[in-house]
Parts: C-alpha cells; structure tokens; sequence
C-alpha cells in the first residue's frame, strides 16, 4: 500500500486554511493508504525559538486533529521531536543540497524579510527537515495546500539527488496531494493573500459561532458589481472560494447568478457563508473539546504513533547508511 505522511507546525490552533488545504484530504486519506500524520514541533523553532508550553502545543493540535476524524487506529499520529532519527536523515540529505538553491526558496526570502534579526540555519535548511520528515517513510503522496508547493519540489530533488548521487532506486519522489485535484489556497478574508496564522486572519475551528459570524461579516468587499457577467475582484472571489467550499452547488450557483445578474447583496452572500460555515465547524468545535479534555489519552495516542513512525524511520536510516557505507 502506498504511503503518506503530512504535518502541521503546532504554532498555534488549527485554522479554516489547514483543514482545507491539508487535514481534510489526511481524513479522506487514511482509509486508502498507510497513513502517518505528525505534529511539526522542530519546523515551529525556526519562527518561534522560545516556544512556550510546546508539549501543550502539540496536544492541542492532536485534540483538533482527532476532532476532525483522523484515527490513530488507521493513521498513528506522532510528535516529530518523538522520532529522533528524522535528525539522522535530514543531516545526510543536507550534505546534498546547495546553499544557492536553499536561499533561493520563496518560503526562506519571505521568513528572512519578516524575521530580519533571526535568519537562521534551521530557516534555510527548512526545506531538508520537510523532505526527511517525508523520505523517512518513504512515503509517496503528502497531501498539503497551495503554499507548501516550493517545499515539496525541494523534497523531489532531495530524493532524486540522493538517487543519483548513490546510483540507487531508493527514494519514491513524493508527490502533493490534493482533495479534489487541485491545489488549494484558501484566502483571508481581509483581502491579503491567504489565511494564515503569521497573517493574524484565521478562522479558527475552535471558533465558536459569534466569532465565526464576525469575522466573516468583516469580510473585505467593494462597491458591489458593476456590469453583468463582469470578471470577480480578488476580494469578492475570495467570498466565493468560501461559498464554494461550504455552502451547497445550487447555493454557489444562486449567488453566481446574482453576481452575474448585479443583484447580488454582500451583506447575503456573508450570512450565507457564515451560517453554513458555523454549521460545519460546531461539531468539530465540540469533538475537539472532549479531546482536549483526555490529557492522558492524548498522551497514549502520541506515544503509540512515535512508536509507530521510530520503527518506519529506522528502517529507512538503516538502508540509508548501507547505501552511503556506515556500519549498520
Ligand atoms: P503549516 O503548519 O504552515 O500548514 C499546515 C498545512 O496547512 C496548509 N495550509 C493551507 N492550505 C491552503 N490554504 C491556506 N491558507 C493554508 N494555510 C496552511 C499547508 O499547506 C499545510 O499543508 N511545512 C509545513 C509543515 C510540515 C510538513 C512536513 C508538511 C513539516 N514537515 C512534511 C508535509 C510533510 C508547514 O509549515 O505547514
């Protein structure tokens, strides 16, 4: 059976961008595939250096994780810090990547721009750690959003070059996995690019309805459409990509309509978007709740996966130091 594996920074709770770009596709995943789902602690060091509570962290986005129905039973669910031999293969895969094609990662000029006094190492060689968290299992899809486009190429070549360099078939070059074959990106509603957590324009699915509401009615619009049939501004395309995502075709289509007809009032397509939104997350809100609540299960989840990926990664180390000549 083929196998995946994605991961999610724990620098925060998990929003509507990383359940659409990522954790949905994980929850339809796991019934197909061999399946593994971690928590990228190490990846939140790069941005985040003092990182608080950080086993709190990773509980919270494993409690949000089971709340949006992956199953430990199908797809074990692991802590990246739990699985020291990542370290191992991301050391060998870093001796084959170049600092020229590192500085030139879109993700590494845009966190150096942001974070001017801590342009760190670990920044740079962020692409390496990916594509070990990745080759380690020698897993052949990762289903992620949009934005992680750069990294996953940069996972290919590690693979490919390691190949090359050895004269070995070893590494499947992994590829990106979308929930409906398409990337996805989903946008902030404030009218700059996409949602993100460093962006501060999340909706989150802790969320609970009031807020939901808000900030979906704080939406970015414009004067309203001018001329029928004309081309959407990115502001009000991004209202749409949400009604696409939530709410129901014919709904889509009524409001496409009214677009396309200048009939369309703002104010409608946003208490559409936000009540067909409230609805979808109220009972994840809910499950994740009750999970958060089980500390100790939570735990005993962690744990069996760590157990689950260590065995997976040390497999893969091992074949590696053959190939490179180390003692096994
Ligand atoms: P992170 O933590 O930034 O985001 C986790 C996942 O959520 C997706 N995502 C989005 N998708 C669509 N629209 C958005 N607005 C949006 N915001 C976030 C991301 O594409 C991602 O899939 N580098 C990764 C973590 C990671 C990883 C890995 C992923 C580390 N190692 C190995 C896959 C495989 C990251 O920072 O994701």
């Amino acid at each position: 059976m083929e196998k995946v594996v994605s991961g999610i920074r724990p620098t925060g709770n998990l929003h509507l961008g990383n359940y659409f770009g990522a954790v949905r596709s994980f929850v339809k995943m796991q019934d197909e595939y061999d399946c593994m789902f971690f928590i990228a602690d190490w990846h939140s060091l790069t941005t985040h250096p003092k990182p608080g509570d950080i086993q709190q962290s990773a509980r919270t986005i494993l409690a949000e994780y089971l709340a949006c129905g992956i199953d430990p039973k199908k797809a074990p669910i692991y802590v990246q810090s739990d699985v020291p031999e990542t370290l191992e293969l991301y050391l060998y895969l870093n001796m084959n990547m170049y600092l020229g094609e590192l500085e030139r990662v879109t993700t590494f000029k845009e966190k150096a721009r942001k974070q001017p006094d801590n342009v760190n190492a670990g920044l740079l060689t962020y692409p390496t750690l990916m594509a070990a968290d990745i080759l380690q299992h020698r897993a052949a899809k990762v289903p992620v959003g949009k934005d992680q486009e750069q990294n996953m190429e940069q996972a290919r070549k590690c693979a490919r070059r390691f190949n090359n360099i050895y004269g070995v078939d070893f590494f499947p070059e992994p590829q990106n996995f979308y929930f409906s074959d398409q990337a996805i990106k989903i946008p902030g509603l404030d009218g700059s690019g996409k949602m993100g957590k460093s962006e501060g324009n999340c909706i989150y699915l802790r969320d609970d309805d009031k807020t939901i509401r808000k900030k979906v009615m704080k939406a970015v619009t414009d004067a309203g459409p001018q001329e029928p049939n004309s081309p959407r501004p990115e502001v009000i395309e991004n209202l749409f990509t949400f009604l696409r995502i939530v709410s129901s075709p014919e709904v889509y289509a009524h409001f496409d309509a009214q677009w396309n007809d200048c009939t369309l009032r703002y104010g409608d397509l946003k208490k559409q978007i936000a009540e067909d939104l409230c609805a979808m997350v109220a009972p994840i809100r809910e499950r994740i709740e009750a999970f958060s609540a089980d500390v100790d299960l939570l735990d005993r989840i962690a744990r069996e996966g760590a157990e689950v990926a260590r065995a997976s990664a040390a497999a893969t180390v091992r074949e590696v130091r053959k190939i490179i000549g180390f003692r096994v």
